[in-house]
């Protein structure tokens, strides 16, 4: 079975993974999450260089993936190249989908919504100037709806602040009242897709990336039909992993494990550290050094 590494700042990966799930491949799933430095949306590009790359060379060394999905919009916009250079392994990075929100638009003028960083990168610029020139785009950034993200996950009551910022944000703004397709550009966000569609002003067509990630891990591993196996999820803060055991143990996976965190990261990388794994769904996370 081909094993696939979803790579993400949280919890935001698990859109990307339902989707590789749904589509009928038979892979065997690994999960990072580098959840010290949550959130990515408020790091700086030269931060965010310098670490992906490394965090996921030392983990590729590791667990030996046959392809990495880096399924963060924040993390691939500014660092897809710096990680293709430091694995052996195939990378797929999830970007935002401007070019199908473009194409399906009846009005012309399509919501983006990403994270802080992303909504003002070079990378989604150039996303918008090749695929939506003739369209008007109404971009927000938002931090709270990926931190919604993460406490809805971690079994906390939802609360509907983020996504009414959000949603005044895109449809409040100049033009917004004729969106009518949403780019969700960041893998957070489709875990929130029912509340954020609930609470738009209009019906609106509300795209993520996660069935085109699937397609195209698909032509690059050309993997059995069957049943994805999700295998181990690993986290850089493993103490706030227990709280996530549920959502993790409720998509297949049977090992949590801490993967080396923060302070020691960047003097010690990950692969200097043994990973010491819990067989327990239940998910007790060891963080073995
Ligand atoms: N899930 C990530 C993305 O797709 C970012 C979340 C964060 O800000 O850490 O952009």
């Amino acid at each position: 079975m081909k094993r696939v590494l979803l790579f993400d700042s949280g919890v935001g990966g698990l859109s990307v993974l339902d989707a590789l799930a749904a589509s009928g491949a038979g892979y065997e799933l690994d999960y990072a999450a580098d959840n010290a430095w949550l959130p990515y949306g408020l790091k700086s590009d030269t931060q965010l260089r310098a670490r992906v790359p490394a965090l996921l060379a030392a983990l590729a060394a590791q667990w030996a993936p046959d392809l990495i999905v880096i399924a963060c919009n924040t993390a691939s916009t500014i660092a897809l190249d710096a990680v293709r250079a430091a694995v052996d392994a195939p990378v797929v990075g999830v970007v935002p989908p401007v070019k199908p929100a473009a194409a399906q638009s009846q009005t012309g003028v399509i919501g983006l919504l990403a994270t802080p960083a992303t909504v003002r990168r070079t990378y989604t610029d150039d996303l918008i100037a090749q695929f939506a020139a003739d369209k008007i785009v109404v971009r927000f950034g938002s931090a709270a709806l990926v931190e919604e993200a993460e406490r809805r996950l971690a079994g906390a009551p939802a609360r509907n602040e983020a996504i009414t910022e959000a949603i005044g944000g895109l449809f409040g703004a100049p033009n917004g009242q004729d969106v009518d397709v949403v780019a969700l550009a960041c893998t957070h966000f489709p875990l929130l897709a029912a509340d954020l569609a609930a609470a738009a002003p209009r019906a609106c067509l509300w795209l993520d990336s996660g069935a085109a990630i699937a397609r195209r891990v698909a032509q690059l591993l050309s993997p059995p039909p069957g049943l994805a196996r999700a295998r181990r999820a690993g986290f850089t803060d493993a103490r706030q992993a227990h709280a996530l055991a549920p959502a993790f143990a409720a998509r297949g996976f049977s090992v949590l494990a801490g993967i080396g965190a923060d302070p020691g990261f960047d003097t010690a990388p990950i692969a200097g550290h043994r990973l010491r794994v819990s067989c327990s769904v239940a998910a007790r996370v060891h963080c073995a050094r």
